[in-house]
Formats: structure tokens, sequence, C-alpha cells
């Protein structure tokens, strides 16, 4: 399967701490990704939580703890770091958020997703 970069959004509109999800293209049709910012750093991460494989927001854009320092599954609560997506607590814990390949230039936030060419 190719893999290509998609622009997701101008780094402007990710608040710090934030996040803010997105919708690629795969060979299986629509998938979720969610980006991740804290400390003027960006992460990438599917969609998935490694408990069920739901979506982890509870509402569009919430994926942060209210303190904005993890993430944190909207479904049974668990807590997984920012910079590497590992589970520290919860139903999942150990287990590990799929990561995205990520990057910031000219001030827009870009995202390498396996899939179809959109
Ligand atoms: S689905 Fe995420 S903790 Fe259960």
């Amino acid at each position: 399967m190719s893999e290509h970069e998609i622009k997701v959004c101008s780094l402007d509109e990710l608040a710090d701490p934030g996040a803010k999800e997105f919708e690629f293209e795969t060979a299986q049709g629509k998938d979720y990704g969610f980006l991740v910012c804290r400390d003027g750093q960006v992460s990438a991460y599917v969609n998935s939580c490694p408990h069920t494989g739901a979506a982890l927001n509870w509402a569009p854009d919430r994926f942060l703890t209210k303190a904005g320092d993890q993430i944190m599954c909207g479904v049974h609560g668990a807590i997984f770091r920012i910079e590497d997506g590992h589970c520290l607590a919860g139903p999942c814990e150990g287990r590990n958020l799929t990561p995205l390949p990520c990057r910031v230039e000219d001030g827009a936030v870009y995202v390498s997703v396996k899939g179809e060419q959109a």
C-alpha cells in the first residue's frame, strides 16, 4: 500500500495544548486520526483506542485530559502519554496508540498515511 502525505491544517489552528481530528482515505475507505500539540511539539495518531478500537474523543477535537497533559479515551478513561501514545492507565494499560509520521513545515502540519491518494 502506498504511503503519502496529507496537509492536515495550519499550526495556528491547533491550540497548545490541544488536539484536532482529521480523516484520510485508505484502501478500505475512510479512517480517522488526530493531532496533539503540547509545548510546541505535534504528534499524530490513528483515532482508535487499543482497548476496543473505538474513537477516543468524546466530543469533536476533545482528546486531552482537563489539565491538557495526557490523552484520555472518552469511552472507558484510558490515559495515554502525549509524546509516544503509550497507555499509562486504564483497561489497555501497557499498549500503544498507532502513531502516524508527522512534521511541521512553513507553519503547516503534514501527516504520512498509508492508503489511496486523495
Ligand atoms: S475504548 Fe478506550 S478505554 Fe475502552
